[in-house]
Order: structure tokens, then sequence, then C-alpha cells
């Protein structure tokens, strides 16, 4: 695996991207004059470079120029044919999508499926790591709009790249300036080198519903955001992923749709063997209804209903007790003395990490997009994960625990 993070200082290994094919979008904006460089790193890691380029794009670099830089022929049009495919399909055939300076109009076009040209039907068509690496003036940046169109993207498994808070071509300081190429090398090597590579990864997520009658249910306020998170993380840095979850998702990898704490424990043992890490993010009601009604309870018939309650399984700390390879990781949301209880809770479940959460902070856990935890190890020992939102505390969940 590739060590990140000096890329700048060091000089990189030539075959850093060999057998990689990239592909570059470039849309209309004045950093697009830096893509140039961008592309000679590339070369010089031994990539196969191929350029698309929105019609504006072209007021700002020649074609000849990315040609020659590119030893590619380079594409606008979206009506020509390649090697007898149409070209937005030819062009897929590339490892990674790297979409550099992305403008504000190509990311809202992106995030609504629009391919009024050859770069963005490109995209539409492309299944493979898509990173997007915007650069626009500030109050662009901040347009509702933009960043509605952004996190739609960002929950589609797309790649973004913030940008920096910096001097801006408009001539104004503020955030907007797309980040350094040094930093997309980085990240493009980060995305295709994938952390998680060959690991097969099972969570659990939602809150489980435990039956009273056909219509009615006892549940909790779990939203689920964390496991969704933790899941498009793990698949994104390479994962084999197996989501068990309490709602359905049209995502690229597997989802299992689980109602009851019985069936999420019975799909979970299923498929434990061959998973390296199983993270247990759902809420699994502790008890279900003993005797579930079969015809819907009549209101009429008594004014008093008393359900006796039956314990649950505790799915968590049965697979600890099993000995399998998985590293398993366990979740805590505490009202109260959060790192107390936590410490107490991974004794007694027996996993090798647990997340604790503060559940009673109305702007972090439930339902919220952010989130603020401690990850404990068996050890006891604790690392802080300050607030962030639910993807970027998912990628340091995952870091930590294959570190
Ligand atoms: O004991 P508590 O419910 O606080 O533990 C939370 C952790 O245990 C979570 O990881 C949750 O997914 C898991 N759990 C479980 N089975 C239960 C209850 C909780 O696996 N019946």
């Amino acid at each position: 695996m590739f060590k990140l993070g000096n890329v700048k200082k060091s000089c990189y290994n030539k075959f850093m991207l060999s057998n990689k094919n990239i592909l570059i979008g470039i849309t209309g904006g004045i950093a697009a004059y830096k893509i140039c460089e961008l592309i000679r790193m590339y070369k010089k890691a031994n990539a196969n470079v191929r350029v698309v380029l929105t019609p504006n794009a072209l007021n700002f670099v020649t074609k000849l120029t990315l040609q020659t830089l590119s030893n590619n022929e380079v594409y606008v049009e979206n009506f020509t044919i390649d090697e007898y495919k149409p070209e937005h399909i030819a062009l897929t055939e590339s490892d990674i999508f790297v979409i550099a300076p992305a403008s504000a109009n190509t990311i809202s076009k992106l995030a609504n499926g629009i391919c009024d040209n050859l770069l963005l039907s490109t995209a539409c068509a492309f299944n493979k790591p898509v990173l997007v690496v915007p650069a626009m003036n500030t109050n662009m940046w901040n347009n509702n709009f933009v960043q509605e169109n952004l996190s739609k993207l960002t929950k589609c498994g797309y790649h973004i790249l913030e940008p920096d808070n910096g001097f801006l071509a408009c001539g104004t300081n503020g955030v907007g300036r797309m980040r350094e190429v040094e930093d997309i090398f980085e990240k493009t090597l980060e995305i295709l080198s994938g952390k998680l590579k060959g690991k097969k990864i099972l969570i659990t997520a939602g809150g489980t519903k435990e039956k009273i009658d056909p219509v009615r249910y006892i549940s909790n306020s779990s939203s689920g955001k964390m496991g969704l998170a933790l899941a498009d993380v793990a698949f994104s840095m390479g994962a084999d992923v197996t989501l068990i979850s309490t709602f359905k998702v049209e995502k690229p990898y597997k989802n299992v749709l689980t109602e009851t704490a019985l069936e999420m424990e019975k799909v979970v043992k299923e498929n434990i063997e061959e998973q390296d890490c199983v993270i247990m993010t759902a809420a699994v009601a502790d008890y279900r209804v003993k005797e579930v009604s079969e015809q819907k309870i009549k209101k009429e018939k008594c004014d008093n209903l008393t359900l006796e309650l039956i314990k649950n399984p505790d799915i968590l700390k049965e697979i600890s007790s099993l000995k399998t390879k998985a590293i398993i990781v366990g979740f805590c949301a505490e009202s109260e003395n959060l790192l107390e209880n936590a410490k107490i809770k991974i004794q007694n479940k027996g996993c090798d990490y647990l997340v604790a959460n503060d559940i009673s902070r109305k702007d972090i856990g439930f339902n919220s997009e952010e989130n603020e935890v401690y990850i404990l190890d068996k050890n006891l020992n604790i690392e802080h994960i300050e607030k962030n939102t639910k993807l970027n505390i998912a990628k340091q969940i995952l870091e930590r625990v294959f570190e």
C-alpha cells in the first residue's frame, strides 16, 4: 500500500500508477490551467491519461496542450465515434474519473443526471470511482443548491476533495480555491489503492422493529445514518460490504433487509464466518413481545393492554464470544456517564472495539448528520474523535480499526 501524506515532499515512485487508466474531466474554471501539471504528475507515475473537457473549459486550456501532455486524443464533442464505440462509453473504460476543476454548473448537473455534454454523459455512465474537485467563487460554494448537490454526490459514493480557503482568481479571499494538484494526486492514489481492498465487512444499521400485532411494533429513534455512513465509506475504501439494515437502500454493495432482533441475529450469524470485521451499529431492541398477536388488537376489546416483554439475544455479546477471525466493533449510546458506562460495556460484551456516543446532546447522534465519538479498545485505551460529519467519523473509525 502507498504511504500517503508525503507525496509533496518526496519524489514519488515512478511506478505508483502503472497499469492505471485515469480519465480527467476539465470544466470551465480558471483553475483548469493547473490540470496541465496534474497530467504530468500522473504520467510520471506511469499512468495512461485521457482528458475530456466541457466546451467551456476550452476557453482556459487548449486541446493541443492537453494532447501533448497526455500523449492521447483529447475529447470534447458528444457525437463522434471512438473505435466503433460511442465516446462516452469508450471513455468509461478507465479506473477513475477525476473531475477537476469541477464548476458549480457541472456539479449541479452531475447530481441531477444531466448529460448535455460529453463529460457529463461519460460521468453518468461511469461505474467506478469518481473524484470531484470543486473550484469556484466563495458565494457560489456557499450557495444552498450547490451544497445540496454536493451532498447528493457524496451520498451516491462520489469522492469530493473540498476546496481550500485562500486567494481566488476573482480577487477575493475565501473558500473555493481548488486544492493543490499534489493533494489531487495523493487522493487519486488513496482511492485507487483501496485501503480496505480484499476485506469483508458486515455492518448492521437502524432500529429493530419488534412486532406487537400485524400493524404495530416497538422500536427506537435510531436513524441508521451512522451505519449507512460506515457502509458507504468502507465500500469507497475498497471493502466488500454487506449492510444488514432495518431499511432498504439502493447501493452498489449487498443489502439485507431485516426487521426484528431475531432476524438480524440469524443473518449476522449466517454470514460471520467469512467476515474480517463486523460493526454492530444497529440499535437492537433489548426486549420483544412474548406473544405477537396474529390479528390487529382491537381497542374496543380491552381498556388496558398489558404486553409481556421477553429478552432478545445480545447479538454483539454472542458473536464476540465466537472464535472467528472477525474484528468485532460495537456501538454504545449513553445519556449519562458516557465513558464510565462504555468501559463497563466493552468488558461485558467482549468486543474488540466499542464506539461510544453521547445521546443527551441534541447536535449529534440520533437522526443528526454529525456525530462525536470515543473509540475504546480492549485495553481500555480511549481515542476521542471530534465532532464531524458521520461520513468523516466513519472514515476515522475504519482507519482506527484497520490500523
Ligand atoms: O447493551 P447496549 O444495547 O447498549 O449495546 C449496544 C451495542 O450492542 C450495539 O453495538 C448494538 O448493535 C448491540 N446490541 C446487540 N444486541 C442487542 C442489543 C444491542 O447486538 N440485543
